[in-house]
């Protein structure tokens, strides 16, 4: 076990990404910004490291990793682009989307971090921390979120702190992030998949692509058996309090997670009440989205209500972490 490590902890500047690519080439595990969640970085072509990753998050060894490189040159030495993922790269990356490709013959990222499949998730983050790292390291960084498997994702460095702490060798702070959900996900599959709704609005990539995305199946399981997002199953972004959706009254003793200018019934006993974003803009709802969810869950209240959020634009994505965040736990 990789408890007990001293996790350091630095301001993002030239120190902290000599000090991250120095820890990543030792095999180390170094937290650090991207625009959607931090992520907690291994080497890629290290399956040593790749197995310390899991093990400090918790995390199921069957739910493999997105691959963050620093251009699309070198995200072709790791998969193979067809037209579409082309134009979905050009059109979108460096940003928060990520294309699941068939891996390059002589792909380096280790099997361990792609469990087994013959498909490697890929994503160019545009934060200058995250490329900072990638371009000082060099070699791809496979970074999930840097929460403990089945908390919410962190968008502070406090937040890694609270769940990694111990476990891993560094964290860069960067600040708050500044779009707040992960990654959109994009099966580059005979007919491109979104296999998670994410930072990149469905309707942007629809445009570029010309059609609509197809739908993963509703037991994601592929041919092969395999989930085709193997992560998304289950409730993965769960608070300890219960979490009640699309509510239009507040009850006794629950705690409320509201959207736009409207008051509901019931607000006033509500304790605490956290707003999204009171002008009811999407982009800042999801900006705030688990951090409040982290805030109201360490209030200990009965329930956690939440007002209706719309579905368009960055509310698919809202929404998909909702629904998870409110999946019954035994
Ligand atoms: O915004 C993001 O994508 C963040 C930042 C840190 O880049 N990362 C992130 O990673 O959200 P993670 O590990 O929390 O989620 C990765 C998702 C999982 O649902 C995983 O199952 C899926 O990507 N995934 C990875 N490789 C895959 C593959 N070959 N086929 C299908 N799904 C894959
Ligand atoms: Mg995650």
């Amino acid at each position: 076990m990789n408890v007990g490590l001293k996790t350091s902890i630095l301001p993002a500047g030239e120190a902290a990404v000599a000090e991250a690519a120095r820890l990543l080439a030792a095999g180390g595990l170094v937290s650090f910004p991207t625009e959607t969640v931090y992520g907690l970085g291994a080497d890629a072509t290290n399956a040593a490291a790749i197995a310390r990753l899991y093990q400090a998050k918790g995390r199921p060894a069957f739910n493999p990793l997105i691959a963050h490189v620093g251009d699309l040159a070198a995200a072709r030495r790791i998969a193979r682009f067809d037209a579409a993922a082309m134009a979905l790269a050009e059109a979108f990356w460096p940003g928060p989307l990520t294309l699941v490709l068939p891996k390059t013959g002589d792909c380096p990222v280790a099997d361990l971090a792609t469990a087994g499949l013959e498909t490697v998730a890929i994503r160019v983050p545009s934060h200058p921390v995250a490329r900072q790292i990638l371009c000082a390291f060099g070699r791809p960084v496979v970074a999930p979120s840097a929460n403990l498997s089945g908390h919410v994702s962190p968008t502070t460095a406090a937040h890694v702190q609270s769940d990694l702490a111990g476990r891993i060798d560094l964290i860069v702070d960067g600040g708050p992030v500044e779009v707040g959900v992960e990654s959109s996900i994009v099966g580059c599959f005979e007919v491109p998949m979104l296999l998670r709704p994410g930072g990149l609005p469905r309707g942007e990539i629809e445009r570029l692509l010309g059609r609509p995305l197809a739908q993963p199946p509703q037991d994601q399981a592929g041919d092969s058996g395999q989930p085709l997002a193997p992560g998304m199953l289950a409730s993965h972004y769960a608070p300890r309090t219960r979490v009640r959706l699309e509510a239009k009254r507040v009850e006794p003793g629950e705690a409320l997670l509201a959207f736009g200018p409207d008051a509901i019934a019931g607000v006033d006993a509500a304790t605490p009440v956290m707003n999204l974003s009171e002008r009811g803009d999407l982009d800042e709802a999801a900006a705030r989205l688990f951090g409040y969810l982290r805030a109201l869950d360490a209030r200990g209240a009965r329930a956690i209500a939440v007002m209706p959020v719309p579905h368009h634009g960055l509310g698919e994505a809202i929404n998909d972490r909702l629904r998870r965040a409110a999946v019954e736990r035994d």
